[in-house]
């Protein structure tokens, strides 16, 4: 017997092997409305026009890849916070954050994940249910107890606002809530402003650290829109987490360009948990990409790269909200009836449709049509004939 004889065989990760699936499909009619991908009217995921222009800017002043340590490039983790706060809570609390880039947000979450279980071994992180499907893996990979909190009724296709306060009550002091701060992931059904109060109120109250996933500003109300509710709640509590991903927003998805922010009590204390950070990245990672980081850093801080890429967010956001109201007309009207008008109402790329796994299945299968097992849909999948043959085969397997 040798050492890998026992070894077992896993499977895929579900989401990822819809990638493959669907570029394996030969079908001409295939849609991919499966992984959090933007993809444009011709099903293409373009590079921004400020990133291609980082990219050349990067080439020319680049003179030497040597190691720049936990850090990764200069300047990014200092634009990173500014994005998130905005400028005026920037003045504020700017020397209260330490911030640590990281391979994606995944590596944020992981970071940050091992840090409270480093602090508080007994601290339980509690997770909307449902919430994106690798949260509960990453987290419990930190040895960190995982609970749920009823938040999404899908039934009612709207948020279960009242058992979901319930079980926000059943946290203690010490423990960690983790909400997604725009677009949720896999509903599209955001927290209201009210919920952001009552989530700030139990933080002060309890003494509960607020954990808050951003994976896409900018794509749900706006760049500054999207942070109004964080912002809010960065305002008055003593500590809280962020996790950050440029994956989506600046579309630098294979780069892994991420960032954990931990808001502190006070200057002293953020440097160091800064140095527990760094610490936490060189026994794994050791240090981030700089590549993604780099390119981000260029288009956050100059002034014409910063307009453009707004420009074009903006854009991928408005088809998207166009998209989420031409699938609602035509269920609609393919239905007869109002019951997918929750899709026109909610963020970001996702939206999720009841339909059983049997049924999701036989779309894959008979139909090429790509979604998550749990029904999540991509908008940014669907264009104009795409809907029509959506709707048509969507009608015949749910009637
Ligand atoms: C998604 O939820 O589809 C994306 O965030 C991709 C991923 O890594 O799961």
């Amino acid at each position: 017997m040798t050492f890998f004889t026992d070894t077992k065989k896993l499977p895929p990760d579900a989401l990822l092997q819809l990638i493959t699936d669907f570029r394996n499909d030969p079908s001409p009619d295939k849609i991919d409305l499966g992984v959090g991908v933007y993809q444009d009217e011709n099903g293409k995921t373009p590079i921004f026009e400020a990133v291609e222009l980082a990219q050349r800017r990067l080439q020319a002043d680049e003179e030497s890849k040597t190691y720049l340590g936990p850090l990764g490039w200069p300047g990014f983790a200092d634009e990173v916070r500014k994005l998130v706060l905005g400028a005026a809570l920037e003045e504020k609390l700017s020397d209260r954050f330490a911030v640590l880039p990281t391979p994606g947000s995944s590596g944020a979450l992981k970071s940050t994940g091992t840090l409270i279980h480093r602090l508080n071994t007994a601290a339980r992180i509690w997770l909307p249910n449902p919430t994106w499907a690798n949260h509960i893996p990453i987290f419990q990979s930190c040895d960190l107890e995982t609970k749920t909190y009823a938040y999404y009724d899908n039934d009612a296709t709207s948020l279960d606002r009242e058992k979901m306060y319930a079980d926000l009550e059943k946290a203690q002091a010490g423990d960690v809530i983790v909400v997604h701060g725009a677009c949720h992931n896999p509903t599209g059904e955001d927290l209201s402003t009210e919920d952001w109060l009552y989530l700030t109120k139990l933080a002060l109250e309890k003494g509960i650290v607020p954990f808050i996933d951003i994976a896409y500003q900018g794509l749900g109300r706006g760049l500054d829109e999207d942070m109004e509710n964080v912002r809010g709640l960065l305002e008055v509590v003593p500590e809280a987490i962020i996790c950050y991903s440029f994956s989506k927003n600046m579309g630098l998805y294979r780069e892994r360009v991420g960032a954990a922010l931990v808001l502190t009590e006070n200057t002293e204390i953020a440097g160091r948990v800064q140095s527990n950070l760094n610490e936490i990245a060189r026994r794994s990672y050791s240090m981030p990409p700089s590549y993604g980081g780099a390119l981000a850093w260029y288009v956050l801080s100059d002034p014409d790269l910063n307009a453009s890429w707004r420009k074009e967010l903006e854009q991928m956001r408005k088809r998207v909200l166009s998209l989420r109201g031409q699938v609602t007309d035509a269920l609609s009207a393919e239905f007869g009836d109002n019951r997918f008008q929750y899709i026109k109402s909610q963020n970001g790329m996702f939206s999720r449709l009841p339909l059983a796994p049997e049924q999701i299945v036989q779309l894959k299968s008979e139909s090429s049509i790509y979604m998550a097992g749990d029904g999540r849909v991509n908008m940014c999948g669907f264009t104009s004939a795409k809907i029509a043959r959506f709707t048509d085969l969507l009608v015949k397997v749910a009637k």
